[in-house]
């Protein structure tokens, strides 16, 4: 499984404000993903959450003291600071932004800071006006200069009633960017290729208020985007019309209709090393796209349709000539024959793979049944969720890019 989080060692530093409950479950989160993490606590921090609590999600003791007595529970700080991974600050408060900023080591978490090589993500929360004043800002900057990551703060409501900047990110988004950090560090798999993955439904315009379009949510492309940065990749969505964030780390192209997708295909895919087609690419469009509202009348109306150009198709023919051509991966929902019609998919649009799913499981829900088609074998998978059935097909597109680059060698090497 791709977890950048599995196996590492994160030590979480909690200081004092109120958001401090919401480092409760960054700590479990953590600790869900097969992390081992330290919490360090300030002395003010342990005013609004007890360290039993952090104790209790990670099995772990805490530290809340420079000065804590060596016990069997005690551990060293400043062995926390060698073995760890990465320091996460959340939430951090304006004085040990401060603090910090200075180099100041005058509690169990800012000599940690001091001690330590590992990268270090901060997570602001604080009134806005401490956040905006010159003074935080001037230290955000000089920690910023020294390589450290700032994730927030939101703009929203704060606790004091007030609104404005000053809210600590959620512990998922927060998460998110430890993994990206984590990843750019380490390396991974796919490290230095280039992925392309097209997500979400088309929406086909009728007139300003209405359109045609299906019921792709989105999920399995953004999934596909998660797991393939996660495995290092520099990873690009083309992503139709759809409520769902994009992951931290990825670069978007958000795009409406099937010749707007085109158009981001055939813009990106050239010199990419996959194209993962997930988008539910609409085959017809409305024949005129009005431009003001239709206004209904007593009769039926006739929306007479077009057809959409296949992107798959023409991106064959656009790189026919091309030498290195990126692993193409086309999704195909059926009713019926699945493994006949996706065969017959993989040779009509010219890809290396086809994930076939059954429909209507593969719309909407998170977990699938799949079958990855290929020229020399059809091998069922699931069910099984989103995220698993993309790191199958990552592991796929993996082999089939080191394939590939093996073929175009040898082709290299031929006189
Ligand atoms: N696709 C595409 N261009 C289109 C329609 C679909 O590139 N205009 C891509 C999809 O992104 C998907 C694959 O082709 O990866 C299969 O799409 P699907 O709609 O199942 O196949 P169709 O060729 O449209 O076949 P049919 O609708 O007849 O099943």
């Amino acid at each position: 499984m791709t977890e950048p989080l599995a196996n590492c060692r994160i030590a979480l530093g909690v200081t004092g404000s109120i958001a401090a409950y919401k480092a409760l479950t960054v700590a479990s989160r953590l600790t869900q993903a097969g992390a081992l993490v330290d919490v360090l606590m300030t002395r003010s921090a342990q005013e609004l959450v007890r360290p039993m609590a952090f104790q209790a999600l990670t099995h772990r003791p805490v530290v809340t003291d420079l000065w804590q007595p060596t016990t069997p529970l005690a551990i060293d700080h400043v062995a926390i600071a060698r073995a760890i991974d990465a320091l996460v600050v959340a939430p951090a408060t304006a004085d040990v932004i401060a603090r910090l900023a200075l180099g100041r080591a005058d509690d169990a978490l800012t000599t940690t800071a001091l001690a330590t090589r590992a990268p270090l993500l901060v997570a602001p929360a604080m009134e806005p006006r401490m956040w905006s004043h010159e003074a935080t800002q001037h230290n955000v900057a000089t920690l910023r200069s020294r390589g450290v990551v700032f994730v927030g703060p939101e703009l929203g409501r704060m606790a004091s009633g007030e609104a404005g900047v000053g809210r600590m990110t959620e512990p998922p988004d927060l998460l998110e960017h430890l993994r990206l950090l984590l990843v750019a560090r380490r390396g991974g798999p796919l490290r230095g290729r280039r992925v392309v993955i097209t997500a979400g439904p088309t929406f086909e315009a009728i007139d300003p208020v209405r359109f045609v379009s299906n019921h792709s949510s989105g999920r399995m492309g953004l999934a596909l985007a998660r797991v393939a940065r996660d495995r290092a990749a520099e990873v690009t969505l083309i992503v139709g019309p759809t409520a769902l964030p994009t992951p931290a780390g990825v670069r978007e192209v958000r795009v409406e209709s099937a010749l707007d997708m085109r158009a981001a295909v055939m813009a990106e895919a050239p010199g990419a090393d996959a194209l993962i087609m997930t988008a539910a690419v609409a085959d017809y469009r409305p024949a005129t796209r009005h431009p003001h509202k239709i206004k209904k009348s007593d009769g039926d109306q006739t929306l007479r349709m077009v057809r959409n150009p296949d992107i798959l198709c023409d991106l064959d023919r656009a790189l026919a000539d091309a030498g290195r051509r990126p692993v193409r991966v086309a999704f195909a929902a059926e009713t019926e024959n699945l493994v006949t019609n996706a065969q017959a998919k993989l040779v009509a649009k010219g890809v290396d793979l086809v994930v076939a799913n059954p429909v209507p499981e593969a719309f909407g829900s998170d977990t699938v049944s799949a079958v990855l088609v290929d020229r020399q074998a059809a091998t069922a998978l699931g069910p099984l969720r989103k995220d698993q059935l993309a790191e199958s097909v990552l592991e796929r597109v993996a082999e089939l890019i080191g394939a590939r680059d093996l073929a175009s060698a040898a082709a290299v090497a031929r006189p």
